[in-house]
């Protein structure tokens, strides 16, 4: 199984956090949130990656290199333009032959990380899974509707009119039959190729398309105040590590991370959940 991960983009909803940076390098609790997700597939077991950058691909080359430092071969694939997910697909054809692959969106953080969905994935014989979560806001995100006995009836990319809560993750698996639905797709209504509207192509051509329900939190770091709750999720969850130095009259209390090279005088007070230097 090989692994994707997108990083293309322009964040514009984050501006001006994003005006000369990639959004994908944005710290969360001290960590960029593109490791999230490679760490996720590293866990997952996924050793070969593919990372889709746009024009704003520095930071991201400069942080993962060649992948060796988190145990995963890192091959970059260029994605010109932000054309969608589904373009992301697109472009990456090569890179993932016909092997089955699991999408991450690097913007998008999940406790359980990718593996839950792999496993279903490998025993379940689908040719696509996907993950979903109840969200507030359904216009803002691709949303799955499903018929009396549960099973997917339509998928559509943020729907204008109230069809369901139940919103896309951004952590998909598929095997090469994604390749005919995103060649038969034109561009929606905001210039994208829809991955949403791939998925529904599976659908509509007899593919066995299986939605998995996260458990634990999932975040979207779409806009600034999702910054803010995605650093709280994760300060919520970490377990005290002490790789730095605590100096004697130094209080530290709560679950705090302190990172190798960083010290914390005496006299100073940390109270936890707090990351401090490197997570
Ligand atoms: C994208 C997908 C959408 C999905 C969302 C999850 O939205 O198009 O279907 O629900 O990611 O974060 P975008 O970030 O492009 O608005």
């Amino acid at each position: 199984m090989k692994g994707l991960l997108l990083a293309g983009g322009y964040g514009t909803r984050l501006r001006p956090l994003t005006f000369t940076g990639n959004k994908h390098t944005l710290p969360i609790a001290n960590k960029p949130m593109i490791l999230y997700g490679l760490e996720a597939l590293c866990r997952a077991g996924v050793k070969e990656v593919g990372v889709v950058v746009g024009p704003l691909r520095e930071g991201v080359v400069e942080l993962i290199g060649d992948g060796s430092k988190f145990g995963v071969e890192v091959t970059y694939i260029e994605q010109p333009e932000p054309k969608g997910l589904a373009h992301a697909v697109l472009v990456s054809e090569r890179f993932l032959g016909n092997e089955p692959f699991v999408m991450h969106l690097g913007d998008n953080l999940l406790k359980e990380g990718v593996k839950p969905f792999i496993d279903l994935f490998e025993n379940g014989g689908f040719d696509c899974v996907v993950g979903a979560a109840k969200v507030r806001e359904p216009s803002r995100y691709g949303i799955i509707d499903f018929d009396s006995s549960g099973r997917v009836k339509k998928l559509v990319e943020k729907p204008k009119e109230y069809i369901s809560d139940w919103a896309l993750i951004g952590t998909y698996v598929f095997n090469e039959k994604i390749f005919d639905a995103v060649k038969q797709l034109k561009p929606s209504w905001r210039g994208e190729l829809e991955i949403t509207e791939a998925i529904q192509h599976l659908l509509d051509h007899g593919c066995r398309v299986h939605v998995r329900f996260v458990q634990g939190w999932w975040k979207d770091t779409g806009r600034p105040e999702d910054l803010l709750e995605a650093n709280q999720l994760i300060l919520h969850d970490i377990e005290t590590r002490i790789e730095g130095v605590v100096e004697g009259d130094a209080t530290v209390s709560g679950s705090v991370v302190i990172g190798r090279n960083s010290i914390v005088k005496s006299g100073s007070t940390i109270r936890g959940p707090a990351v401090i230097g490197e997570s």
